[in-house]
């Protein structure tokens, strides 16, 4: 019979890997919920809508790379592709202005982008996203950035550089986009073939031409954190202090654009040295635009995005056994109970359900990393896994006396 196999881009995640996951799902409760950032949970598929208008329709996400497919009713789904816009949409849809400001969320969970699968890219991948709505106070947006930067630090993901630039409103970047593009055109013909072809769409791109004719031209273009209105330089001077007061490093990036529309103001991601060609941890930044754009009152927002698998791979493999206190040798009904007590007793027990013999749940007792091992024969006996030595015992409560249950 032919061999079932996982999708294209998507992965299994095995023990004991699963366990690293929940480790950093934890230390993200605790660092956010400190904060005060709540849970919340959208749904995994939404009207293809949210997106398109969320993540704006001239992204590579928007036309390239959603699941998108229709119900039975010929309403235009999609997997969602990231997490900012549901959140926004339930935030409208919920009259969660009328909560006191910001509304402070996190989340986890899977999100899909069609795109060409490679390490560190998948098509189906798990965020942790955290969003502060409702105000557009700078704190917030060094507050997340710092948040996201001691995650990173209690997941071991290992030294990441963070960008950080300011993007202006909708209206300074379409004024700096006409500039640009006048520029590159007095300048053309010392631009490569692809950064030409693509002028029209998305000059912007020219910055990441690897071309050296394109850089040297590029070097000397103008940028758009020099033509950002002046309330917008003082919000980002602001952040930029604040991050100063707390002693985090950044290299202020003007070539940051991300791949997302709705951003405004402040951007920033983490690289990191540890990935490959995908080394972008997270990111995030502020969209002061997006909930108005989804039908909503004028509301800012600003978070962040970090995708798990990325953080494990720049950490690297941890073990991530943890061993158990009790294995009891012996199956049955007395077996059976007795595990249960040792459980509700709070430790971690197993009991032997494979049939194996009894030299065979010893080392079985060993492979698991068991602390005390115990023997149901004739009699019970108690065995410490780390000294080897072996005890009577007269009764399950002088079994539990002795594991320390
Ligand atoms: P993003 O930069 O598109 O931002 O994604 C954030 C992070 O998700 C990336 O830095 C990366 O770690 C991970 N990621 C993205 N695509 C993939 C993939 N195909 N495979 C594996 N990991 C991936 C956002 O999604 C925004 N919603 C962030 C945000 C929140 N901005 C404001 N609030």
């Amino acid at each position: 019979m032919k061999k079932l196999q996982a999708p294209r881009g998507t992965q299994d995640v095995l023990p004991p890997y699963g366990r690293r996951r929940l480790e950093v799902l934890e230390i993200a409760d605790e660092v956010l919920g400190r904060a005060g950032y709540e849970p919340i949970e959208t749904p995994v598929f939404e009207d293809t809508e949210v997106f398109a208008r969320g993540v704006g329709e001239s992204t590579d996400i928007v036309q390239k790379e959603m699941f998108t497919f229709e119900d039975k009713a010929g309403r235009s789904l999609t997997l969602r592709p990231e997490a900012t816009a549901g959140i926004c949409r339930a935030y409208v849809e919920h009259g969660m202005h009328k909560l006191p400001q910001p509304v402070k969320v996190w989340y986890a969970g899977p999100f899909f982008r069609h795109e060409a699968p490679q390490a560190g890219r998948y098509r189906q991948f798990t965020q942790i996203d955290a969003e502060a709505i409702g105000s557009d106070d700078p704190s917030l947006d060094a507050e997340l950035i710092l948040l996201l930067a001691e995650i990173y630090e209690r997941a071991g993901t290992g030294p990441a550089h963070l960008h950080l630039s300011s993007l202006g409103t909708p209206e300074t970047r379409a004024g700096y986009i006409e500039e640009l593009t006048a520029f590159l055109r007095a300048r053309e013909g010392e631009l490569s073939e692809e950064v030409r072809a693509r002028l029209g769409q998305n000059p912007l791109r020219a910055f990441d031409a690897d071309d050296p004719g394109t850089q040297a031209v590029m070097a000397e273009a103008p940028r758009l954190i020099d033509r950002i209105s002046a309330e917008d330089a003082e919000h980002f001077e602001e952040v930029r202090a604040l991050l100063d007061s707390a002693g985090i490093a950044y290299e202020i990036d003007s070539t940051l654009v991300r791949g997302l529309d709705y951003y405004t103001r402040t951007v920033f991601e983490f690289v990191s040295e540890r990935l490959g060609a995908q080394a972008a941890l997270g990111g995030g930044g502020r969209y002061d635009g997006l909930v108005e754009e989804l039908g909503g009152p004028p509301t800012p927002g600003v978070g962040f995005a970090a995708g798990i698998e990325r953080m494990l791979l720049a950490a690297g493999q941890v073990d991530a056994d943890r061993g158990i206190d009790v294995f009891v040798a012996g199956s049955g009904r007395d077996a059976f109970v007795l595990v249960g007590q040792l459980r509700q007793s709070g430790l971690r027990a197993q009991m032997e359900q494979a049939g194996r013999s009894l030299k065979g749940q010893l080392k079985q007792a060993d492979r698991l990393g068991a602390r005390w091992t115990v023997i149901l024969g004739d009699a019970i006996e108690v065995k410490d896994m780390d000294t080897g030595n072996q005890q009577r015992a007269g009764s399950v409560d002088e079994v539990l006396g002795m594991v320390g249950g």
